[in-house]
């Protein structure tokens, strides 16, 4: 973990922190747009630069926003969606639809029509009936839909159980032995509104070893020998997905991007060398890792609760509804009291949050600076799936978001005010005449 502590403050892209935290109050998401552009060009040179014929689409869920989408777009981006909600927001922004994919298991019927309209450049079939309501759509647009197979090669991950997707037994996509998978690969190579490209395939998050990728891939080789020998078939795209693990506290052992993609890479020229067939263009789909070390989130401590020889709670102003993952996953972060950053951690505390519930605590058991009511603290790398899953529980509004790069602090999204909160809230008539 980064630890400069000869500044007293924490200084992120160039920006202390605990001026962002006065200016814009608490809590509050920051994104470094420095953090960003230095991961995307690891990535890029680990592999669109190094290999031709590859592609990064960033998936959306992990971060989204209308100036995000135009981040993605200026660095040549593709975007993955999950939704016609994130779908919406990149048209709104102004991303051409063309480099657009869209995922999603039981996508709805005005999802994959507004896909269709909107001329996205690949529809991703995840479900066995999916494949009629695009066909539906796209003759109604009179438009032919590129589109890939979502495959469960069926290996397990070695991350947390609610965020491995590739196991057989798993909502997403088609197991390779599935006869549902054989039907929808010959509907979508005959029909005439549908450009059957090849397969996607995506394991699971957080992932630090990139030997699931590989046995992946040689589930899906199979696939496709037996479809050329039957079917006469030659997939033009293969999706590899996202899934690179990110440093979240010093326990974790995160791989450069070369360690992913030099062995995947070879071992995929490997095999369409020896087959003699042309190899497909290679994607992407990262969103964790491009995003997650850029974002920390700023709160200011209130209560501190001292229970003699038990434990030390550190009370902020927010919580599980602006970062559920503690609570969902077990997840660990890295916490510095930022208001003093050149001062030892050397006191246990547990940082636990405002919501009504006991499992509320957002860092167990880690060593803080002497912390005191009004102290700014920062939580690290967490800008995947903080903001893009927060909610309103407690009825406690959405956090502002910053964009920082070297110095400059520019506000990404309002905190979302109590008005806001309550817009949508009818007292029915029924209720009111009582
Ligand atoms: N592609 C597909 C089809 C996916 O399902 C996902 C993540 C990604 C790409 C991006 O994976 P990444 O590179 O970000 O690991 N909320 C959980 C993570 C859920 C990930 C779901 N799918 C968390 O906070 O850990």
């Amino acid at each position: 973990m980064e630890m400069n502590r000869q500044d007293q403050r924490l200084f992120f892209d160039g920006c202390d922190t605990v001026e962002l935290a006065k200016k814009y109050g608490t809590p509050l998401y920051l994104v470094s747009l420095s953090s960003i552009y230095e991961k995307v060009k690891q990535l890029k040179s680990a592999f669109t630069d190094r290999y031709e014929n590859t592609r990064i689409a960033y998936a959306a869920k992990a971060f989204l926003t209308k100036g995000m989408v135009r981040i993605i777009d200026e660095l040549d981006l593709c975007l993955d969606v999950v939704s016609g909600g994130e779908l919406d927001c990149a048209l709104r922004a102004g991303f051409p639809p063309e480099r657009i994919e869209f995922n999603g298991n039981n996508k709805l019927p005005w999802e994959i029509d507004l896909a269709v309209k909107s001329g996205v450049g690949r529809l991703i079939i995840d479900g066995f009936n999916e494949l009629d309501g695009i066909i539906e759509s796209a003759k109604k647009h009179h438009r032919t839909v590129p589109v890939l197979i979502r495959l469960t090669p069926g290996v397990s991950a070695d991350s947390h159980d609610y965020i491995v997707t590739g196991k057989k037994d798993s909502k997403f996509g088609f197991p390779v032995d599935s006869p549902a998978l054989y039907r929808t690969i010959e509907q979508a190579i005959e029909s005439e509104y549908t450009d059957f490209l090849g397969f996607h395939f995506h394991i699971g998050s957080q992932l630090e070893s990139n030997e699931v990728y590989l046995d992946s891939l040689d589930i899906v080789f199979e696939l496709l020998k037996k479809l050329r020998k039957e079917r006469g078939f030659v997939s033009k795209e293969l999706n590899i997905g996202g899934g690179f693990g990110i440093r979240y506290t010093e326990e974790d052992d995160p791989k450069p991007f070369d360690y992913f993609f030099t062995p995947v890479m070879e071992k995929i020229d490997a095999f369409f060398k020896e087959e003699g067939m042309p190899r497909p263009e290679i994607v992407t789909e990262p969103g964790r890792s491009l995003i997650g070390e850029a974002g920390r989130t700023l709160y200011t401590v209130g209560s501190i609760k001292e229970i003699a020889g038990l434990r030390r709670y550190v009370m902020i102003d927010g919580g599980m509804n602006d970062n559920i993952r503690p609570a969902l996953y077990q997840a660990k972060y890295h916490v510095v009291n930022a208001s003093k950053y050149d001062q030892e951690p050397t006191e246990l505390s547990t940082v636990s949050g405002k919501i009504c519930e006991s499992g509320d605590i957002l860092a167990k058991d880690v060593l803080l600076a002497p912390t005191e009511p009004g102290d700014i603290l920062a939580f690290y790398s967490t800008g995947a799936y903080g903001y893009s899953m927060a909610s309103n529980y407690n009825k406690i509004p959405v956090p502002a978001v910053v964009l920082l790069y070297k110095g400059k602090d520019e506000l990404m999204v309002k905190r979302q005010t109590l008005e806001e909160l309550h817009r949508n809230d009818l007292i029915p008539e029924m209720i009111s005449r009582l």
